[in-house]
Formats: structure tokens, sequence, C-alpha cells
């Protein structure tokens, strides 16, 4: 994505899926059903479904907006609508929070590619279900698969974006997406009817609101800015290749809902296998990777033919999910190098792979031989993953909308956010959604972050 030719997406469609693609990953499926463990099930979704609603679709359309108004990356973005002002050093935040958090989530997609290995020898569905919830542990104790997995991740993402294949993968994600859809589907209907799946669904629907303090509210929000790719310029770039008849506020509520969508249905495929197999909710990250073994195991007892179908297309499809999210932070980090430094895309790639794999190892590690290496009480992994959604994609967001609400002159947010008048918005939708960028919004957010850091 150079600044120079910035062709349209084709078709609102085609940016709304490029969105979904970004926005629907790791995020989703394995870490919103680990949050609603660690903060106390239902009450946590509803906080997180508050905060997607009020708070995270607003700061899409801030990040979007400015996007399309400047038809730049983050710091060209700045730089055009605020020349010579201080704004354009959230550029350089922006591609510390991808780089943060691609190499985490290089992990988390390192595992998913070992499950994917693990399932096309068989070794998943294998229908010994007491065995399963163990698969983890083994696998994210040895350093050498854990650390080549992640490595393999990363490798492959820094080579979609070098090699410009991105079309392809996009392409490919039309294919794969649906069939997770349909695959996370068949598995929430599975793990309900488990033996004593009723607690876990019982834990999602039962809000429990004395669980929920200031952490568990910061959590919400983070989660909803991580899941929305939110508050890290992936949006920003995006719609920088918007069309100018494009809804901004409709393809905000598209990602929000489909994602949204996404991670409820992650979150009532695992948790009901989480109570039938025995599984602390509170378990962390490893979470969803040590129950989905248990559930294809037990589906492979009786039906072991469809358990490996399912099993193999279920991690191939996660996979993929994944790659489209990581490929979008690590564009970030590229683009900024590219257009800000004149970096040559190889240059960019290969200045941006060395440290992530770097740091990638100690994430990897963090489950095994560096599990008991912490900092503020948190492993290494857990410090990359807390850091970037409730420190850095918070504070990222909160410019945005600072930028929008108290920098950018009325009329032009207006003009974007109505298609200069063309869109029938109503004007009671505008003037609603301004104020809350102005007034609401932005304490709201400060509230959180600081309660979360005085709790
Ligand atoms: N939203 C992605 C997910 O849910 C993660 C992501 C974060 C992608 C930030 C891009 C930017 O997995």
């Amino acid at each position: 994505m150079s600044a120079t030719h910035r062709e349209n997406f084709g078709s609102s469609f085609t940016f709304i899926m490029a969105m979904a693609g970004s926005a629907i990953g790791l995020g989703n499926i394995w870490r919103f059903p680990y949050m609603v463990g660690e903060h106390g099930g239902g009450a946590f979704i509803i906080a997180y479904i508050i905060c997607g609603v009020l708070i995270a679709i607003p700061c899409f359309v801030c990040e979007a907006l400015i996007g399309r108004r400047a038809r730049q990356g983050v710091v060209g973005a700045f730089r055009k609508i605020a020349p010579g002002s201080g704004w354009r050093w959230i550029g350089g935040m922006c591609v510390l929070t991808s780089f943060v958090i691609v190499c985490f989530y290089s992990v988390v997609g390192g595992w998913s590619l070992d499950f994917l290995l693990r399932s096309l020898a068989g070794k998943l569905a294998g229908g010994n279900p007491e065995a399963a919830t163990g698969v983890f542990s083994g696998m994210a104790s040895s350093p050498v698969e854990s650390v080549a997995m992640m490595a393999a991740f990363m490798v492959i993402t820094a080579l979609i974006v070098l090699g410009g294949v991105k079309k392809g993968i996009e392409k490919f994600t039309k294919l794969t997406m649906p069939m997770l859809f349909v695959l996370m589907i068949l598995i929430m209907v599975f793990s309900c009817l488990l033996p004593g799946a009723g607690e876990g669904v019982k834990y999602l629907v039962k809000p429990d609101f004395s669980k929920l303090d200031g952490a568990g509210w910061a959590a919400a929000l983070g989660q909803a800015f991580f899941s929305m790719s939110l508050g890290m310029g992936t949006v920003l770039i995006y719609s920088s290749f918007m069309k100018k008849e494009d809804s901004i506020l409709g393809s905000g509520l598209w990602t929000a809902g489909s994602d949204t969508m996404f991670a409820l249905i992650s979150g009532f495929a695992i948790m009901p296998a989480v109570f039938s197999a025995g599984i602390e909710p509170t378990a962390g990250p490893p979470l969803v990777y040590e129950t989905l073994p248990y559930i294809f195991a037990e589906m492979g007892v009786d039906a072991p033919v469809l358990g490996y179908a399912i099993t193999l297309a279920f991690f191939l499809a996660i996979l993929t999910a994944a790659l489209t999210s990581s490929i979008s932070m690590f564009e970030v980090c590229v683009e900024h190098a590219v257009e800000q430094y004149r970096f040559k895309r190889w240059q960019a790639v290969l200045a941006f792979l060395a440290p992530g794999l770097a740091l990638g190892v100690l994430c990897a590690l963090s489950f095994g031989p560096l599990k008991d290496v912490k900092l503020f009480d948190k492993t290494i992994f857990d410090l990359f993953d807390y850091a970037s959604s409730n420190i850095l994609m918070t504070l990222g967001a909160l410019v945005f909308v600072l930028f929008v609400g108290w920098r950018m002159k009325k009329a032009d947010v207006r003009d974007e956010i109505t298609n200069g008048g063309t869109l029938r918005l109503g004007t009671s939708v505008f003037n609603v959604l301004y104020f809350l960028i102005r007034w609401i919004i932005p304490p709201a957010i400060i509230v959180i972050f600081v309660s979360n850091l005085l709790g």
C-alpha cells in the first residue's frame, strides 16, 4: 500500500470483508473466551457489549474517518490534516503497538499451526478425551516446538507482506471465513451437548456482577479494541482505500456486528466444554488450546472420520483467520518504514522481523522454561498481551477520538460521516455520535484506564 497509489477498494463489500478479515482472528476465538473466564463469565460479556457499542464503534468511526479524509498512512494522515503539529507522533505509537502484538500473536498463531500439523497426522481427534487436555502443555513446554512454530508463523506473515500476495490470501479467506463460521456453530452445538456442559452455559448467561471490577472493565474495553483492531492504525490505513460513497458508520456496525457474533459463538463453543472437561475457566491464555483437543477427541469417539475432517478444517480456518490479522498488523509497521523513512520493502520487513523473532522467542518460552520469569506479576507473554490492548490500543484509540472531536473541524467530521450530506443518517444520529466523541468517550476511556492502573 503506497501513499501515492491509493486505489479504492472495489466495493463496500470488499472493504467490509477486508476489515472483517483483520478483525476476526485469534482475538475472537482464543482471547475472548479466556478473558471471559478470567473476569467472571456473563458479567464480562455484558461489559464487553456495552464497551463495544458505546465506545468501540464510535472509535472505529473516528479512526476510519481520519484515514479516508487524508488518504494516507498513519503519520501522513496527521501531517496532512494537522500540518506541523505533534499529532503525527501517534504514528510511532501505532507501530509500537502493532509490533508488540505481532510478537505474542505469533505464539498463538504458532499453536494453531502446531495443532493443524497434529491434526493432519491424526493425533488430535484421537478419541481419548482424558488425555486430550494435556496435549497443550506437552507442546507449550517443549521449547523447540513452540519456538519453531512461532517463528514459522511470523516468517509466513512477513513473506506474505513482502510478496504482496495479500490479495491471494484475502481470496482464500472468502472461502475459509464462512467455513470457520459454520464450523464454530457446529462446535458450539456439540460442545453444549457434552456431559456437564450446562454449568458452562449457566456461567455465560448468569452474570455475576460482583466479579466485575475495574480490571474487568478495562479488560472488556481492551478486548473490544483488540478484537476490532482499533487504536493502532489498521482501521486508518484500510479506510484510506475506502470509497467516498461508502458509509463509515455502516462499515463500523458491520465490522463490530460480525466480530462480536464470532466472539460470542466462540465463547459458547469453548466454555461449556471447559466445564465438561473440568478445566479451570481462569486458566488464562492456554484455556482454548487446552479445551479444543478435548472437544475434538470427544467428536472422534463416535465418528472418527468426521472428527478428523472437522478438526483439520477447523485448524486450517483458524490459521488463515490468524494470518489475515497478523498481516494487517505487520503491514502497519512496514508501511510506516517505507512511507516515512524511505526503506525498501524488504528492508522494512527485515527490520521488524529480526527483533520480532527475538521477542517472539521470549513470549513463546513464557509457557515453558521462562514461565517463572515475571515482571509486574506477569509472564513476558502476559505482559505483551496486556500492554498492547489495555494500555497501547486504549491510548491509541483515545488519541484518535480526541483528534476527531477536538482538533478536526466539525464540518469536516460531518462531511465524512454523512458523505457530504448524501447519506440519510439524520442529523440526530450525527449529533449523538459527535456528542459521544467529544464529551463521553474520552472521559470514559480515561476513567476506565486510570481505575485499572490504580486498582
Ligand atoms: N483483531 C484481531 C483479532 O481479533 C487482532 C488484531 C489486532 C489485528 C490489531 C490487527 C490489529 O485477532
